[in-house]
């Protein structure tokens, strides 16, 4: 079973400058709703509920958002707007939440050993909140990351949840070496290798990795054991890739459609995609086409 979720979620967001500057990026609403909330909403539809969340300096938004508000809850209550923090006050009341801070925002690794208290000695599903997954319609919500889960629950081993993203963008992304090169959505296969910003040829696969994740805890050795490289960055890659080669690690594929909110196209297509799955949205998105005459 796994029980505890962890978000890294202490970087400066220097991209999405300067609305990070005061505003934690994780706090950055997709609609009205933050995007650390559609991370936690995704972590207890798969029956975690023990949200281990890494922070650091300016980020007590976060903590704030997962609390009770008396006074704004007693302002609201009895009014017709009391419906507006309904599902947050449900998050609440179903989860617990745990912090440490990142002192020095080392890199995603650095992140991960952070949260080691948090999380102890168990496996642990590791979740970056600044990337949304947003599953086809058809499906119920967060269906990629309810199987992820499950198909830890089914082997024991480690999973690495990968996406398509065609060859010719692989050098932006930790790409995925396995075996067969035609792994089906939802499937989970042995990984033989991760390979950070591959150039074209190097590339074994167009898998990227894109941030969701359920690792054994022994991961967090490995992360102590890793030598800091550029700029003192402790490589998540790098401890998988040890992973890899002394206990094994799978690639489990999604085809979900997925946001890297912390740059300016992955944010904008995240309010679209998620404007356009409401009715109210969709037609005054059509609107404005109109309007603009594109
Ligand atoms: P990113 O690399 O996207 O975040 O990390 P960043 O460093 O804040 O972004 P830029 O490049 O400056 O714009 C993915 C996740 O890991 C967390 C981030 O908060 C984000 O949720 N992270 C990153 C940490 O918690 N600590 C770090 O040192 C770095």
């Amino acid at each position: 079973m796994i029980k505890k979720c962890l978000f890294p979620a202490a970087g400066y967001g220097t991209r999405f400058l300067p609305a990070t500057k005061a505003v934690p990026k994780e706090m950055l609403p997709i609609l009205t709703k933050p995007l650390m909330q559609y991370g936690v909403e995704e972590a207890l539809s798969a029956g975690i509920t023990n949200m281990a969340i890494v922070t650091g300096r300016g980020k007590r938004a976060i903590e704030d958002h997962f609390d009770n508000a008396y006074e704004l809850e007693s302002q609201l209550s009895g009014t017709s707007k009391e419906s507006y923090l309904k599902d947050i006050k449900e998050i609440i009341k179903k989860s617990t939440f745990t912090y440490t801070r990142q002192k020095q925002m080392l890199g995603l690794g650095h992140a991960i050993l952070t949260g080691e208290p948090l999380i102890g000695d168990e496996p642990f599903a590791v979740l970056l909140p600044d990337v949304l997954v947003l599953d086809k319609p058809s499906r119920p919500r967060n269906y990629s990351f309810v199987r992820l889960v499950e198909a830890w629950e089914a082997t024991g081993i480690g999973q690495v949840m990968v996406e398509r993203v065609g060859m010719d963008t692989v050098e932006n992304y930790g790409i995925a070496d396995i075996a067969s090169t035609d792994l089906e959505p939802f499937s989970s296969v042995e990984l033989r290798a991760l390979v950070e910003k591959p150039s074209l040829e190097d590339a074994r696969s167009d898998l990227a990795v894109l941030g969701r994740y359920i690792l054994p805890a022994k991961v967090l050795d490995l992360l102590s054991d890793t030598t800091a490289g550029v700029g003192g960055e402790i490589q998540l890659t790098d401890a998988l890739d040890m992973l890899i080669k002394e206990g094994g690690l799978n690639a489990f594929e999604t085809d979900a459609s997925t946001y890297d909110c912390g740059n300016q196209q992955g944010f904008l297509g995240a309010n679209l995609a998620v404007g356009m799955r409401d009715a109210k949205s969709r037609a005054y998105l059509a609107s404005l086409i109109k309007s603009l005459g594109i």
